[in-house]
């Protein structure tokens, strides 16, 4: 039977044989997979892995600097990136959904690369491919595949000539959390809700800007804190928000607005190929609104996603 334990011991002694005294460099993404994928090589070879982590300006508030303090205080030696301005010229003026992923996808390959080139004699790309990546990857004809192109698997540019490793490649979400905790891996990063590639790009529905990002970021914030404040976060496969590209008419004081409008999203499910949507409680939402609204400047009308996967998918775009 398969148990955590046996995982590590197995894994760490197969990647120790295969890698020996080469050097592994990997991006992380702030995800359960890329850090426990990470932890793992790091048991196996220490230093002789270097991680790259990088501010793509579409991470969740504060993000950046909090995972990245994480992975230091892990005893990954982990460079921090900050390429928000080279993702936001490549976004702008970008409005369909799949020239946004295209543009972010590129744009982080040329990141990583400029990284990976300041390694000496870097050998192998670590990555934190999971089984459900895998098959989905193979199976062109599966819906998110043809629908959405995931690029992190195989993401690797034909100009860097590294072999792969990928110790999670046979294990499932809930397996890799498991092992995740018997590495001691801090619980923010393990119980933490699914985050696409492209981040906050996918949510801000229309073309991308800096201001754009910082409002939804705000609104995010105080949607993610009150699920955890409230007990509800854990309930959650997975919650955000997103920022629509159309202005409602409010009301404040004797003042008319014309701002923007913001959905909330939380839903339950097993592996994000079918998705419901989750009853939080009227009170909840309630109060959400209430605060996004009044704390958050430009923002005057909230509303909550009812739609289940499918035929609805989890991300608006
Ligand atoms: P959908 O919207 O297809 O999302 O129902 C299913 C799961 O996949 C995530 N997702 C992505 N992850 N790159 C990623 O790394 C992407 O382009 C992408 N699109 C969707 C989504 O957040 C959900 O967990």
């Amino acid at each position: 039977d398969w148990t955590s334990d046996v995982f590590i011991d197995a894994t760490i002694e197969d990647l120790k044989s295969k890698i020996g005294s080469d050097k592994v460099v990997m991006g992380l993404s702030g995800g359960v997979d890329s850090s426990v994928a990470a932890t793992l090589i790091h048991r196996a070879i220490g230093d002789q892995l270097t991680c790259v982590f990088v501010d793509n300006g579409l991470l969740r508030k504060n993000e950046f600097e909090e995972v990245l303090e994480s992975y230091k205080d892990m005893g990954l030696n982990v460079i921090g990136v900050d390429s928000k301005q080279r993702f936001y010229d490549a976004l702008a003026g970008l409005t369909d959904p799949e020239a946004k992923r295209k543009a972010i996808g590129r744009v982080f390959i040329e990141v990583f690369d400029d990284e990976a080139h300041k390694i000496d004699g870097v050998k192998w790309l670590g990555q934190g491919t999971i089984y459900p990546d895998v098959i989905e990857s193979v199976s062109v004809k599966g819906p998110s595949a043809t629908i959405k192109s995931h690029h992190n698997v195989g993401g690797l540019p034909d100009f860097m000539k590294l072999s792969v490793v990928e110790p999670l490649n046979t294990l499932f979400k809930d397996e890799v959390r498991e092992v995740g905790r018997a590495l001691e891996i801090p619980e923010t990063i393990i119980g933490r809700h699914p985050f696409p590639g492209p981040g906050l790009a996918i949510r801000i529905l229309g073309d991308i800007t800096a201001e754009k990002v910082k409002t939804l970021q705000e609104v995010d914030h105080i949607f993610i804190q009150g699920l955890k404040n409230h007990g509800l976060y854990d309930q959650v496969w997975q919650a955000g928000a997103i920022l629509l590209p159309i202005q409602s008419v409010g009301v404040m004081g004797d003042e008319r607005t014309y701002e923007r409008v913001v959905a909330l999203r939380a839903v339950g499910s097993v592996d994000g190929m079918t998705a419901d949507w989750i009853h939080l409680p009227y009170e909840f939402l309630g109060k959400m609104s209430n605060e996004i609204i009044n704390r958050v400047k430009g923002v005057n009308r909230v509303v909550y996603d009812i739609s289940s996967k499918p035929p609805a998918t989890i991300e608006w775009e």
